[in-house]
């Protein structure tokens, strides 16, 4: 009975906010799932309809995009768990109506424990299951310190009132959508091994869509959080439960480590582009840089045509380059001087095209990164407020679903945060990515991301608003999401779902969605020497856009559960 009336108010809940178009099929029983709306005043756009509902809740009781943005957050660490989180950490920009930007980096940090070989045997080979499962693949976290901060400047209404609506979907439980279900089954194995008690993820039986999952220990938590602020996860009980884990499953998170997480305003990367100007994401990530790269090597792309062989190649041979300037260049700032002016300077950019040849492919063997003179998984969503505000955030565990450590009797998911670091120089993580020494593992410093949040700005007002999942396939991500629209003019929803691709140096070969390209131009591109991979997709863009009417359009991708809302 208590099942049937809870499906009943979740129908009435799910039925009513949204007016939007079109539905996946996949959870239309469980919830109703927008993936585009055009609003007069806001728009939430998440990976999870109930997180969407909950940002759309928090607006309309008068709360601003912040405000939204924290209870979002929060939300998602309980209805996502694959990506939402308490124990990772991210990134926000974010525009004010007046048009003052700002940044907020709340990624994790190497624990001060931490040290540049901690995940090499004696002979020097990496032992790469340690820096992506258990509690030793752990950073500190960041996300309760970085939601604390962002409220505290910007925020409106009462933290509690922001925290509470999570404590009530822990604590009462929701209803899980085909995905979530695969996902928890999958993992469930690697919960269990890696974890000191079963977590509420574990079902024994094996998960089923429409399945509630309640999260008792998780509610406890955030109810903490909810009453004591910051303190509620880096001290007290919740940090008691937190080094009780490291010392049962080997992890070196320490106390002190835990009381001196801060989170770091930083300057944004800004850049005009054609008549755009764009805000986004500087070091500890690489995203922002690269999209500036991008833009500067292969933004003309209008003449050529959408998905045309010449277009692909291009940009492949821009990406290629961007990407082996990351390997060498890009850390976290607060530890290694990354050179950002030289990297984003147009005349750089030029001699780094100078080779380009429009009929072969370069070699990544021999392209290195250039000379500097000067001293899956992951969540991203959009907010705007009926003021103008915009809030821009990308969020992780880094793999789907962290290290697989549940802190026992705390009910959260710890990231692995710590493979984004180069375990050892020239050896890939789990994104196939490849770093140096600027990237080396030094306690208390930032590993690099590639998350890139992002808000362009045309004629002095907020324009676009997007980001994406995706690890290394993030800038490319919201590159062509950008040009899709901005060269090839085609709506947020066609650029959005659009097939993608993507290059990052190594390994040396053009990763794309199935049927991305005509077989015509997979001939070309076969022809001018790239190899080709297909693979599963790549990233879940959440997009907002201002139409030529002045209404928001927003946007959820089609490639999971997202959903927009908005009124
Ligand atoms: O910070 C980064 O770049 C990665 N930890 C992001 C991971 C991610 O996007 C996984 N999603 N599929």
């Amino acid at each position: 009975m208590i099942r049937i009336i809870r499906h009943l108010v979740l129908f009435l809940a799910f039925a009513l906010p949204f007016n939007g178009t079109a539905q996946t099929d996949s959870v239309r029983t469980l919830y109703k799932i927008t993936k585009e709306i055009t609003a007069d005043s806001a728009v939430v756009v998440t990976a999870h309809p109930l997180a969407t509902k909950v940002g759309l809740d928090i607006l309309r009781k008068g709360g601003n995009a912040v405000d939204a943005a924290v209870a979002v957050h929060f939300a998602l660490a309980v209805v996502y768990p694959q990506a939402g989180n308490i124990g990772g950490g991210g990134f926000m920009i974010y525009r004010d109506k007046l048009g003052n930007a700002s940044c907020l980096d709340f990624r994790e940090k190497a624990p001060s424990a931490a040290f540049e070989k901690m995940y090499q045997d004696s002979m020097g080979r990496v032992l790469s299951k340690k820096s992506t499962y258990g509690a030793l693949a752990a950073g500190v976290p960041g996300a309760v310190d970085g939601m604390w901060e962002a409220h505290k400047k910007y925020g409106k209404l009462k933290w509690g009132e922001l925290v509470m609506p999570s404590v009530e979907l822990a604590e009462k439980g929701f209803q899980i959508t085909p995905n979530e279900a695969e996902g928890l089954n999958e993992q469930r194995i690697f919960f269990v091994k890696n974890s000191s008690l079963t977590p509420a993820f574990v079902n024994m039986e094996g998960w089923k869509p429409g399945d509630w999952l309640i999260q008792k220990d998780l509610a406890e938590t955030l109810r903490r959080v909810a009453g004591e602020g910051r303190d509620g996860f880096y001290s007290g009980a919740t940090a008691k439960l937190i080094l009780r884990e490291m010392e049962k499953k080997k992890g070196i998170i320490s106390e002190e480590d835990l009381k001196n997480y801060k989170s770091v305003w930083r300057k944004p990367l800004e850049f005009d582009w054609k008549d755009l100007h764009v805000i986004t994401m500087p070091p500890p990530s690489s995203g922002g840089i690269i999209l500036r790269q991008l833009l500067a090597m292969a933004g003309d792309l209008k003449k050529y045509g959408f998905h045309s062989a010449e277009a692909v190649h291009l940009v492949v041979e821009a990406e290629r380059r961007a990407y082996a300037d990351r390997s060498v260049h890009m850390a976290d700032p607060d530890f290694y001087k990354v050179p950002v002016q030289m990297l984003t300077n147009p005349e750089y950019l030029k001699t780094r095209m100078a080779d380009f040849n429009p009929d072969t492919v370069s070699s990544s063997a021999n392209l290195t990164a250039g000379a500097i003179k000067e001293s899956e998984e992951t969540t991203h969503f959009s907010i705007v407020d009926a003021e103008g505000n915009a809030v821009s955030i990308t969020t992780t565990l880094n793999d789907s679903y962290g290290s697989r450590t549940v802190v026992g009797g705390a009910g959260f998911i710890l990231n692995n945060e710590m493979d984004d670091f180069s375990a050892k120089p020239g050896v890939a993580n789990m994104y196939g990515a490849i770093g140096g020494k600027a990237n080396a593992i030094e306690a208390n410093k930032r590993p690099l991301s590639s998350m890139t949040p992002t808000i362009v700005t045309r004629t002095n007002k907020t324009w676009m608003v997007l980001g994406t999942p995706g690890g290394t396939t993030i800038p490319t991500s919201v590159f062509q999401v950008l040009v899709n629209v901005a060269e090839f003019g085609q709506t947020l929803p066609e650029a959005v779902q659009a097939k993608r691709f993507h290059h990052q140096w190594k390994p040396d070969h053009i990763s794309y969605e199935t049927d991305c390209f005509s077989q015509e131009v997979e001939a070309t591109l076969t022809r001018k020497g790239h190899l080709m991979n297909p693979r599963e997709s790549i990233g879940r863009v959440e997009a907002i856009i201002r139409l030529a009417n002045g209404k928001w359009q927003g946007v959820a991708d089609e490639r999971g559960d997202d959903c927009a809302g908005g009124y």
